[in-house]
């Protein structure tokens, strides 16, 4: 029998064609609304809101290409001032899960329901808190790719934390969310970084990646700002860069608090699997050998076992590392 999924209506530009088939749900039945390919009219959601309707649905299978075609649309939506703030919310929902089914090694496997269960209470908190999406969404305004990146690790570390602390009694769900809006604006302090220097495409010179390795500090000064300093947020915005033997910015540390050490892999692997203008996207298993090979102590290769397992790629990238190591 078919699957399918709710969807939020507020996120299907008007005027465009649909990407897939979209249903609405009477009498516990799935009955088509509009096919793949038919263009979705202002009547057709002003009819729908007369009956209350604001979500449709969408067959299981056709997931991926609906997240992408949101994700894509997500520029417009999220910088339009016009556009209100809960139709903002459902497409950073939606992105957020697209980065994250990108990066799993089988992107339909039902280990991404079980992990969305897992994000869901987070999730209505992060809606919740007006301040903290404004700042989430002020990152938009200043440039898209940084706030793709946002999301991604936002996504990732979180996810990661969960599944890391699990059995850990002293970390509870209080500190998880602090972790979890902490990971999203880790990179909130790029805001003040001149577009020159964040989408210069060559090297940067000298004194472009001074004002660059900034960035930490001007994050962790926007969120003491915003009231979002709590301790987690504190060290990932800080310390994100940081790493163990010393080689990392602002500060050089070598004792660096394990949410940074949990955004740090989060942001590279962001970093090595994203497409840009100057490089092309790595495949996720490979970038997990790099990050598998750079990790410095027990605790980084800890985090690296639960990363690979919680995106479902344990065999193949056992395999690899084996080869690699000789
Ligand atoms: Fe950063
Ligand atoms: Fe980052």
């Amino acid at each position: 029998m078919e699957s399918f999924r709710p969807v939020p209506i507020d996120v299907i530009q008007l005027n465009e064609k649909s990407v897939v088939d979209l249903f609405i749900k009477h009498d516990e039945r799935f009955v088509p609304f509009l096919g793949r390919g038919g263009i979705f009219t202002k009547e057709q959601l002003v009819e729908l809101n007369r009956f209350g309707i604001n979500k449709v649905y969408i067959r299981v299978t056709d997931a991926n290409a609906f997240e992408e075609y949101v994700h894509t649309h997500s520029e417009l939506i999220l910088t339009d001032p016009t556009i209100p703030p809960r139709v903002k919310e459902a497409a950073f929902y939606v992105s957020s899960i697209h980065a994250l089914r990108k990066a799993m090694h089988d992107p339909n496997s039902e280990r991404i329901e079980e992990i969305k269960n897992t994000l869901k209470p987070m999730f209505k908190n992060i809606m919740k808190n007006k301040v903290l999406l404004k700042d989430l969404f002020s990152i938009t305004e200043h440039d898209f790719n940084t706030y793709t990146h946002s999301i991604n690790v936002g996504i990732y570390a979180t996810a990661l934390a969960i599944h890391f602390f699990e059995h850990d009694a002293s970390v509870g769900m209080e500190s998880l969310e602090h972790q979890c809006y902490g990971y999203f604006l880790h990179d909130v302090g790029k805001c003040m970084v001149p577009l020159t220097i964040l989408r210069k495409q060559g090297k940067l010179s000298q004194e472009e990646w001074t004002v660059m390795k900034r960035h930490p500090q001007w994050g962790y000064a926007i969120l003491m700002e915003t009231g979002h300093l709590t301790d987690e947020a504190a060290y990932i915005s800080m310390q994100h860069h940081e790493r163990p033997d010393g080689s990392g910015y602002p500060f050089g540390m070598s004792d660096i608090h394990p949410c940074a050490r949990i955004c740090a892999i989060a942001d590279i692997f962001d970093a090595l699997i994203s497409t840009r203008s100057y490089k092309s996207p790595m495949k996720p298993l490979d970038a997990i050998e790099i990050i598998r090979r750079e990790a410095r102590s027990d605790f980084d290769t800890s985090l690296v076992d639960t990363f690979v397992r919680m995106l479902g790629m344990n065999n193949e990238s056992s395999g690899l590392s084996r080869t690699a190591s000789g």
